[in-house]
């Protein structure tokens, strides 16, 4: 393969209803290497929400590809995000994940910079003998070139050559605003997240983010283990949903410009969302319609590498690229801002039973995830099949889901749970063929 023609990594020939990916692309450093200055420098990335920076010098760390990065809420309450790197030597200025601080203290040589990125001293600079050009320079924090938010939802980009947020989410924002709209006050972190390596690449949770395929294999024991718990064996305080009930409901996916999808699957069980003893009032706030969505499970993938979960719980995950065979994951539970007791502790309860390394789930699927990678590294299988799985059940744009909901996919599909449809992964490779060959050929990333 030639990386100048680094799209045929993703062979996708809709008219042959072909469709495959390289197993180079989770192996290969120097795509890597090519996916941290061609996509994640070039495009927005998730870097926190606003509820977790309310006040006047609250922060928020983060990386954007190999980039760290620190969110911050200036003394005067504006929103700005900079490198989270010394001027000096370049060290971390903040360690810390998220807090509050007036100044930030640069731990190698002690350079103060304030919460708007601001140095305000150069520790022992009198006595430092500087020459004047040194003081001519600018010694601020560099600001990273966009940052903009979305239903409380804070997005950053070092590149300036990108779409406006709300373009590049596009219709997806219809699928934001039944999350981030489950509270009156919007949506919060409940505090603390979980965070772990796998020993694989990034793509394989981008794939698996939008799989329902793998769930009565991987998670057998967990359907097993519900199953028990349906008759009153065990744990029951999750809640947890009935998964013989689930297999009979309508399904289906979107895709979006811009490398998004959507799963979606019709309500089942409602009355076990913790939202549901006060879907009155999210009723009264937006409407029946949209009250009848956020009942119902969905996945989504937001390009390049974070996802939100909202069927068994609801829960947000980002998972940053390290190194070709290195991911690492970031897993927080999503719930209303000042949601009640009660409802807190259920929704934690349906949270840990499935997620994070100690959840019944994500252990099997992590363990997943390096088996893949051990198996890319056999030369003998050059192409990962199955990509196709679903593809004759794309109907005509807009579908009747589509149409009730308002919005313009690029793709959908109205299915069974059985069908469990793979074509939704296609839209993240497709728009990974695009940035990585604009990339390389030096051609602007966006229109
Ligand atoms: S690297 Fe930050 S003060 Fe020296
Ligand atoms: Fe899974």
């Amino acid at each position: 393969m030639d990386l100048k023609q680094i799209n045929l990594y993703v062979d996708d020939r809709p008219a042959d209803k072909v469709f495959r990916v390289h197993r180079e692309v989770f192996t290969d450093p120097a795509i890597f290497e090519l996916e941290l200055t061609h996509i994640f420098e070039r495009t927005w990335n998730f870097l926190g929400l606003e509820s977790q920076i309310p006040n006047a010098n609250d922060f928020v760390t983060s990386t954007i590809g190999r980039t760290p990065v620190m969110l911050s809420r200036g003394a005067k309450g504006g929103l700005g995000a900079f490198l989270n790197a010394c001027r000096h030597k370049g060290a971390t200025v903040c360690r810390m994940s998220q807090g509050n601080a007036k100044y930030h203290v640069c731990p190698y040589h002690g350079w103060a910079y304030d919460s708007s990125g601001k140095n305000v001293d150069i520790k022992d600079r009198k006595s430092g003998c500087y020459a004047e050009a040194f003081d001519r320079d600018n010694h601020d924090l560099i600001p990273i070139a966009r940052v903009a938010s979305y239903k409380g939802m804070v997005f950053g980009s070092l590149s300036a050559d990108v779409l406006p947020l709300e373009e590049f989410l596009g219709d997806t924002k219809f699928f934001i605003d039944i999350v981030m709209d489950q509270g009156p006050k919007g949506m919060e972190f409940v505090p603390g997240h979980a965070s772990y390596t796998f020993r694989g690449n990034w793509k394989l949770q981008m794939d698996n983010g939008q799989d329902g395929y793998h769930l009565t294999s991987t998670h057998s024991s967990f359907m097993d283990l519900q199953a028990r718990r349906r008759v009153g064996e065990g744990h029951v305080e999750a809640r947890q949903f009935d998964w013989k009930q689930r297999a009979k409901m309508r399904n289906g996916m979107f895709t979006f410009p811009y490398g998004h999808s959507v799963l979606w699957l019709d309500q089942v069980e409602p009355t076990k969302r913790p939202f549901y003893p006060v879907v009155d009032e999210v009723r009264a706030r937006i409407g029946d319609l949209r009250t009848e969505w956020a009942l119902k499970a969905r996945n989504y993938q937001f390009f390049p590498n974070m996802q939100f979960n909202d069927s068994v719980t609801t829960m947000l995950r980002v998972f940053r690229p390290i190194a070709v065979d290195l991911t690492e994951m970031n897993t927080y539970c999503l719930a209303p801002v000042g949601e009640r007791p009660d409802l807190r502790a259920w929704r934690l309860r349906q949270f840990e039973d499935f997620f994070n390394p100690s959840g019944m789930a994500t252990p099997d699927d992590t363990v997943t995830y390096e088996d893949c990678q051990r198996g890319f590294a056999s030369g003998e299988i050059e192409w990962l099949q199955g990509y196709e799985r679903g593809l004759e059940a794309l109907a005509p744009v807009p579908n009747e889901v589509a149409r009730e909901i308002g919005i313009t996919p690029l793709e959908n599909i109205i299915g069974t749970i059985e069908m469990q449809q793979e074509v939704a992964m296609e839209a993240p490779y497709r728009e990974w063929a695009r940035l990585m060959q604009a990339g390389i050929s030096a051609k602007k990333a966006y229109p």
